[in-house]
């Protein structure tokens, strides 16, 4: 056992569009949280802990859930912040190239840890993630992960057409190799598969035929892919798929929308994909960093809802410039702006924890600061600048506050990460 003492918050439920006083907010100011030795969340209370218990004073720091990236790409730090280029472009002229090294084991499983570690030192403490179309690549996140206890979505990348020699698959061999991983990594620890089709223009349809039937085989296995991101994107789909209704249709046909498919950006899609998304629950995944670093366009994050889907964040870093889901949800609040929306510290916050854990179907798990939760969580500085320090405290409420800090705030306010209640950040003293 030992105890943890800070201000937790957390939610209970999804917070309502535009309510700041929200009643799903839970604001336990001055708690102690008490982690058992199997890595749970054993209780959360006012009173200090009796002696002989080992403690860590936070007092005064934000103790929040980990966060949740739902898409992010693990070798794409190689050629994050390059200039100049939308999606089409950016996917040829550097990531592609920088991920046939990822061939190497060794280049995959440096470059798998340096990514892991990148998200805790960011606050995030699990991930659905893309690799690339190497098996070790897949192999290198898993292990990865299972040495810091992360809670990981991944799979290999299914990609057999319109990328750079190295950089494919076949479908005999993409088959084998999710079928052997999955046998071998799915449900082992915290470690879960997700079919990851890169994106349609990448597979043949017999590939994504073939990665239908994987889906159907095992319901319990996650989809993972990027729909609807740019225009120049959709006109290629169209043609390439001439048969589908539209972009998202493409996945639909071949049996790959379900209650578990994370589907990044969805930015241009029409209302027919929206009802298809809502009627089987799946998940559209806003990147917002992403969608105006690439010039991709605003997501509707409003309708997707309204429709039933679920909606995340994430960082989908590298096209997203900042591993830090603060800044993402900072942009997340000026896309919604620029749609005369208001997107609150709540609907914000609840999107990286909670939101994301019901989306993902984890929430026994991640997501809050519950009894019987792992204790995956951070602990978040108030202030870390002359700016902050002043704005934050003439706050009047605690929305105010927490909106003022979140779009204030980025990694250098992260005191700690925990994962499974184990230590596996500290910022160093300065
Ligand atoms: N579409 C296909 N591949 C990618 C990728 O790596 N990043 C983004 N943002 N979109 C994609
Ligand atoms: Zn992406």
């Amino acid at each position: 056992m030992k105890a943890l003492r800070g201000d937790l918050l957390d939610f209970t439920a999804a917070p309502a569009w535009g309510d700041t006083a929200s009643a799903a907010v839970r604001w336990r100011p001055d708690h102690w949280l008490l982690v058992g030795d199997e890595g749970r969340i054993a209780a959360v209370q006012p009173e200090e802990p009796p002696p002989g218990i080992p403690r860590e004073d936070h007092r005064g720091r934000l103790l929040l859930p980990g966060f949740i990236d739902t898409h992010v790409h693990s070798p794409q730090l190689d050629v994050v912040a390059s200039y100049g280029t939308e999606l089409l472009d950016w996917l040829q002229r550097y990531t592609f190239p920088s991920e046939t090294a990822w061939a190497d084991p060794a280049v995959a499983q440096t470059g798998s840890e340096r990514f892991l570690d990148a998200l805790l030192a960011h606050g995030t403490t699990a991930a659905a993630v893309f690799p690339t179309v190497h098996k070790v690549s897949a192999e290198a996140l898993f292990q990865a992960a299972s040495a810091r206890g992360m809670r990981v979505i991944g799979g290999k990348v299914l990609m057999d057409r319109h990328a750079p020699p190295g950089l494919t698959d076949d479908v005999p061999g993409a088959r084998r190799d999710c079928e052997d991983l999955i046998h071998r990594w799915h449900g082992r620890g915290r470690n879960a598969y997700a079919v990851t089709v890169r994106f349609a223009p990448t597979s043949t349809p017999s590939q994504l035929a073939m990665a239908g039937e994987l889906a159907r085989a095992d319901p319990t296995l996650y989809m993972q892919t990027h729909v609807a991101e740019n225009r120049d994107e959709l006109r290629w789909v169209a043609e390439l798929f001439p048969q589908a209704r539209s972009y998202l249709a493409v996945y639909a046909d071949a049996g790959l929308l379900h209650r578990r498919s994370l589907l990044a950006h969805g930015i241009w899609l029409d209302d027919a994909d929206r009802t298809a998304l809502g009627a089987v629950g799946a998940t559209l995944v806003h990147c917002p960093d992403s969608n105006l670093f690439l010039g991709s366009g605003l997501f509707g994050w409003r309708a997707a809802e309204a429709a039933g889907a679920h909606v995340t964040l994430a960082s989908d870093v590298g096209g997203g410039t900042r591993l830090c889901l603060l800044r993402t949800l900072a942009d997340a609040y000026r896309v919604q702006a620029l749609a005369g929306e208001r997107l609150t510290a709540w609907c914000a916050l609840h999107a990286v924890t909670r939101g994301a854990a019901v989306a993902l179907q984890l929430e026994q798990e991640i997501g809050a600061l519950e009894p019987g939760c792992v204790a995956d969580l951070c602990a978040w500085d108030w202030s870390a600048g002359l700016v902050d320090a002043h704005r934050v405290p003439l706050a009047r409420d605690l929305h105010e506050k927490v909106f003022a800090w979140l779009q204030l705030a980025d990694e250098r306010h992260l005191a700690a990460t925990w994962v499974a209640g184990v230590p596996r950040y500290r910022r160093s003293p300065s």
